[in-house]
This record gives structure tokens, sequence and C-alpha cells, in this order.
């Protein structure tokens, strides 16, 4: 079977693509259609993973109850990190929108079944964190898949792990990792907010590599 060819032109705007996506702490509040989210969630399941053992575990989260309780987890979390910082760094620390929470109108919850039939454990012998590795490609290419849709992720890790898992009533070997506010950007940059906001930049260092 000859595959597609990748042109030229559509290199570039792959090129512009990583270079656009964002990690989005400001969102509309207007829905995502249906059609758009679950088209984004098929493509996440394209990710390679372990044995193919697909271990995603996508969980939309829709109860009012359920997302109260997430809020409330973040804003107890978010406090602990709060104190954890000093001078101007908690300052500019408490200056940032940590968590599109209030106003993303989606909500997503990921896990990783760490110990999946799927697959028949090819691959997981000598490092079984590779299911929660093939979990994280997973989110990585509904990222992508997202920002091409014009459609905004903001990936919150600031959440007390068993917690989530209770509140969303997950089995015990679905680990969390990681609670994704999905909506359309209030805005667009080319630049990590974090950085624009002085928190942090990147570091051209990151960018070279080892040879031995
Ligand atoms: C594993 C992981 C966890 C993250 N957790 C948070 C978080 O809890 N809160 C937050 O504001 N950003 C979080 N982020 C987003 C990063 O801050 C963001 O990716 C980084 O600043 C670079 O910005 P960019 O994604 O726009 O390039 C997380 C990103 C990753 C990959």
């Amino acid at each position: 079977m000859t595959g597609p060819l990748f042109p030229p032109t559509f290199r570039a705007s792959l090129d512009q693509l990583f270079t656009w996506r964002r990690d989005v702490r400001h969102f509309r509040t207007d829905p995502v259609p249906e059609a758009v989210l679950t088209r984004l969630l098929e493509t996440a399941c394209l990710a390679p993973s372990v044995g193919l053992s697909e271990p995603w575990r996508f969980v939309r989260v829709e109860a009012p109850g359920r997302r109260a309780a997430i809020r409330e987890n973040f804003a107890r979390c978010n406090t602990d990190a709060l104190t954890g910082h000093s001078g101007e760094d908690a300052r500019r620390y408490a200056t940032l929108k940590l968590a599109g929470l209030d106003d993303a109108p989606h909500q997503i919850a990921v896990f990783c079944d760490t110990n999946p039939a799927q697959g028949r454990g090819l691959g997981r012998g000598t490092m079984p964190e590779t299911t929660v590795w093939s979990a994280v490609m997973a989110i990585h290419t509904f990222w992508l898949a997202a920002t091409a849709e014009g459609v905004g992720l903001g990936w919150v890790s600031i959440l007390e792990p068993d917690e989530v898992s209770r509140t969303l009533c997950m089995p015990p070997d679905w680990q969390f990792l990681a609670y994704l506010c999905v909506g359309y950007p209030a805005e667009q940059a080319d630049t990590p907010e974090l950085e624009r906001r002085g928190w942090e930049q990147r570091n051209p260092a990151r960018r070279r590599w080892i040879i031995r």
C-alpha cells in the first residue's frame, strides 16, 4: 500500500501547529461541538502504545457536583503550592491563572489502566511505566489535534490524585494522569504564557543533544 505524501506546504503548517500549540488558561465559555470533541478523542486514540495496549482512559466530567469537588481539590492544592514560594515568586505565582477550571466548557480527566489485559503485557515486563507513557502520548496527540481545530487545552496537575479518583469513582488500577480543560481559547499566542508573564523561559541548551 502506498502511504500519503506530506508535501512541504503540509510540513510548514505542521511546524506552525507545534509553534502555536499552547497550554491555555483563558477560555471562551461557548461549547465545542460534540462532533469535534468526539473526533479529537478518536484521534487521540491513534497514539502509539506499548504492546498496542491502548491504556488511556478518557473521562468526560459533566456532573456539576463532581466538577465542584475537583475545583475544591484544586483550590486546596494551589494554596499549598503557593506556600512553597516566597516574595516576588509568590506574587508572580499568585497572578498566574493556573486553571481554566472556571471557564472551560469541557473537562476531561485522563487515567491510565496500569494493568491492561489488552497488549498481553508485551513490552512492559522490564519497564511497567511504559503504560503511563503510552497514555501521555494520547494526551499529546489530543492536544495537537485540538490545536489544529482551533480548540485549546489547559493541563491541570495541581490536584491530589487519589481524591480525583474518588470523586470520579474510578477503579483502583486506573492511575490519574491529567485533568484537561478544553474549549476555545480566549487568545492565541506563539509563546508559553509562563514565559510571557516572566515566570520561566525556554532554554536554548535544551535544544542541543549529547553524542556518546
Ligand atoms: C505534565 C504536565 C503538567 C502540567 N500541569 C500544569 C498545571 O497544573 N497548571 C498549569 O498552569 N499548567 C500546567 N501544565 C502546562 C505547562 O505549564 C505548559 O505546558 C508550559 O508552561 C509550556 O507552555 P506551552 O504548553 O504553552 O508551550 C502542565 C504541562 C504538562 C506537560
